[in-house]
């Protein structure tokens, strides 16, 4: 009984996984914690390092980013804000519509929140499965987001690689690729973990971006869950007093 349970729950799980992602290649979970500071905090660096060059957060403000994360206006000044934005700034970057869609083929969207419409699963995915691929025109393929335009930003970190696929011939004689692994051409400046671990805290920073009330909504919980316990004592002890003389 038990084994069923749980094989119906694995088969459920795995199920969401696969639909949410839309057919995408979803290697492993991205186990995001939205409730460690220290996460968002290097997180929110990655960001301001390597993506947001690109990528604005058109409904994000410095000053607003910061007190989620539990920063002084010095520390986010100093160690975060790398152009001469102001602290009260929404976080922008100067490229045009234009001038990305001239560049990378496409104009890189606003990611204020795109781990609404992605997942976080999905973003993890994308960031670590970047190849080389001599055939398109940034020089890199992804398998998460198949032909995207997008260079692959952190590579000194990650390192080159290259993705090796075998192809089969079905019933109806058409081939299919299938991906059998990556080959590491250069070593990156970080090892795998660290490199994941990077990614990890890089999502949860789009995650808390996309709904910075889940911040909020985390920490009235336990006040919320203490006053249904609290109200249901109550409820009982009025139940026992009205219902003491009914036979
Ligand atoms: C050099 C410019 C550039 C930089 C830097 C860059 N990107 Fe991108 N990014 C792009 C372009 C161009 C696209 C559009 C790709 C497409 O749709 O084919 C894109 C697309 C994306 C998407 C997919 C959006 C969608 O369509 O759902 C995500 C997510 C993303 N980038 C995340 C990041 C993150 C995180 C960083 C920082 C580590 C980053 N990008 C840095 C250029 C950039």
């Amino acid at each position: 009984m038990m084994k069923k349970v749980t094989l119906t729950l694995a088969c459920l799980m795995f199920a969401s996984l696969v639909s949410a992602a839309g057919g995408a290649y979803i290697g492993e979970p991205a186990n995001t914690n939205i409730k460690s500071q220290s996460s968002l905090q290097k997180g929110a660096k990655t960001y301001m390092n390597y993506c947001l060059g690109c990528h604005s957060m058109e409904f994000q403000r410095y000053n607003r980013v910061a007190e989620d994360l539990g920063l002084t206006e010095d520390e986010m000044m100093e160690s975060l804000v790398l152009t001469d934005a102001k602290f009260a700034d929404k976080m922008t970057h100067t490229m045009t519509r234009e001038q990305g869609e001239q560049w990378f083929g496409k104009a890189p969207p606003d990611l204020t929140v795109i781990a609404k419409a992605r997942g976080v699963d999905w973003l993890y995915n994308y960031m670590i499965n970047f190849y080389v691929d001599s055939s398109r025109p940034s020089g890199w393929n992804n398998l998460t987001f198949p032909n995207a335009s997008m260079p692959h930003v952190l590579w000194e970190l990650q390192g080159i690689r290259k993705a090796n696929f075998e192809t089969h011939t079905d019933d109806q004689g058409e081939d299919h690729k299938e991906f059998v692994g990556f080959e590491t051409i250069e070593e990156g400046q970080l090892n795998e973990e660290e490199y994941k671990d990077m990614v990890r805290d890089l999502v949860n920073f789009l995650d808390y971006s996309a709904e910075p009330a889940q911040l909020i909504r985390m920490s009235y919980a336990p006040w919320v869950l203490l006053f249904v316990a609290v109200f249901t004592f109550l409820a009982y002890l009025l139940k026992v007093n009205y219902f003491r003389d009914v036979h």
